[in-house]
């Protein structure tokens, strides 16, 4: 926890209620540190649909003391973000000042996950005098709110269900791709790895992606922010294509999850149960190597090793063995083993560019940029045409001619009834903000 410098050279705690008042703001919306998932771009975009306090990931004590690089990465920052920086360092939580109390057993992860028990979080809310927020199974904003009845927590922190909605805060469930495009945006404004940003994608995406399997190889392989932008251009296309059936057809969209794949919604974990049972059917499936049967040449060798050679014949481990490193076409230095043009990196990137081409071997895909670019800003033309013919059609419309946006699930009941009054208003901001200050004071 972050406290103020004191008057002792160290730190001076301020009471917990009186920090949380003072230096959170009193925040109860806030969103739970993510490894590699609660970057700036996405802590922005959830503070726009109403997080009020993010942490950042969480930060390795002693990595973050001795390395400038990872703490200017980790620690990245802009006026408006103001996370809560999370260390792992017990000590400094000595003089606890808030508490947040996840209502699972330590046995409760991975496919045994489960539920979570507000029945202990409300005891420990009436045990202590310190601000408490609860986390875990939070899918709708309806969940905050029962929780914060239920329980008597000053706050709820959401992982999950801040990653597959992240307006889960607003209340709303907003298309999948107008929140992977207002993301991207933010990539573009505070850059983070790539990496990253599949992982958003994958979890925005997570149904889509089993319906448009082409589209998850596309984020999976995406060796470029454009690339992903790509992907994310075709998933809407598809979207749009789809909710157009949807108009006329809604049986053929029928399914067990509670909206459209198109639509933000929770993602939903098998039981503990159907977990296992899941587990079996794959462990079923799975060919156990087979002892017995070995080639002679492989007798001796470790499992892994066999299974390598059993793949590829050719596979030699013998370090003393291998090839000697061939020389580069232009140069004395050793050539790229896999390089298109049998070139070294430096003179592989010198011929790239200026003959504007792709090297799959050593990662240059310029002429590829370039060609993604152009169909990015192609199909950006055609689904503007496409989404405004949607969007600007009876059922969509519904008398909110003002807001975009807001409108386009409208039609479809996704909006929750409290969030209706967005005539009027000069943007979708205005009335959000409007709504959901309602909200809050309602919550509190
Ligand atoms: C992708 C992901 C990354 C997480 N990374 C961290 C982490 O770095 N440190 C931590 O204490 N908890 C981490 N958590 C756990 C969450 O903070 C949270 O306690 C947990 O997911 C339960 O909340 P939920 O039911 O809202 O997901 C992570 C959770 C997710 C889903
Ligand atoms: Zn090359
Ligand atoms: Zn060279």
């Amino acid at each position: 926890m972050p406290s103020q410098p004191g008057h002792n050279g160290w730190r001076k705690k301020t009471g917990g209620y009186e920090f949380w008042r003072k230096t959170l703001n009193s925040a109860k919306y806030v969103v739970a540190p993510m490894v590699d998932q609660s970057e700036l771009a996405w802590r922005m975009l959830s503070r726009r649909y109403g997080a009020q306090l993010c942490y950042t990931p969480m930060l390795h004590a002693s990595v973050f003391n001795r390395d400038q690089h990872y703490r200017n990465e980790a620690l990245q920052s802009c006026p408006e973000d103001r996370p809560l920086p999370y260390k792992l360092d017990v000590r400094e939580q000595a003089g606890c000042q808030l508490l947040t109390v996840h209502g699972r057993t330590k046995e409760q992860k991975g496919p045994k996950t489960g539920l979570a028990n507000w029945k202990y979080i409300k005891a420990i809310r009436d045990n202590v005098k310190i601000p408490v927020f609860s986390n875990g199974n939070i899918q709708y904003l309806s969940d905050v709110t029962r929780c914060m009845q239920e329980t008597g927590v000053d706050g709820v922190m959401i992982a999950e269900g801040n990653l597959h909605n992240p307006a889960l805060f607003h209340g709303i469930d907003p298309p999948i791709w107008k929140m992977a495009e207002e993301y991207l945006e933010l990539v573009d404004l505070y850059p983070c790895p790539l990496s990253f940003v599949r992982g958003h994608l994958f979890k925005l995406f997570h149904h889509g992606l089993v319906i448009h399997s082409d589209i998850r190889c596309m984020v999976g392989t995406g060796k470029s922010l454009d690339s992903l932008k790509l992907a994310v251009l075709k998933m809407k296309e598809r979207c749009l294509n789809d909710m157009e059936k949807f108009r006329t057809c809604p049986e053929m969209f029928e399914s067990k999850l509670p909206h459209p794949y198109w639509i933000c919604q929770p993602y939903v974990r098998p039981s503990p149960e159907e977990a296992e049972e899941n587990q079996k059917k794959r462990e079923a499936t799975k060919r156990p190597l087979d002892l017995l049967n070995i080639p002679a040449d492989m007798i001796g060798m470790s499992k892994n090793k066999i299974k390598k050679k059993i793949k590829n014949p050719h596979k030699c481990f013998d370090g003393s063995k291998k090839t000697q490193y061939e020389k580069c076409e232009s140069c004395q230095n050793p050539r790229g083993k896999k390089c298109a043009f049998g070139l070294c990196k430096k003179c592989c990137k010198n011929k790239t560019k200026t003959e504007t081409l792709d090297c799959v071997g050593h990662g240059i895909y310029l002429k590829s940029k370039i060609e993604i670019q152009e169909q990015c800003d192609t199909k950006r033309k055609e689904l503007d045409l496409l989404e405004h013919r949607l969007t600007s059609g009876s059922t969509y419309n519904a008398g909110h001619q003002e807001v975009k946006g807001h409108q386009e699930v409208k039609g479809q009941g996704h909006i929750p009834d409290h969030c209706d009054n967005f005539a009027g208003k000069n943007t979708e901001k205005e009335a959000m903000t409007e709504c959901c200050e309602k909200e809050i004071t309602e919550v509190t």
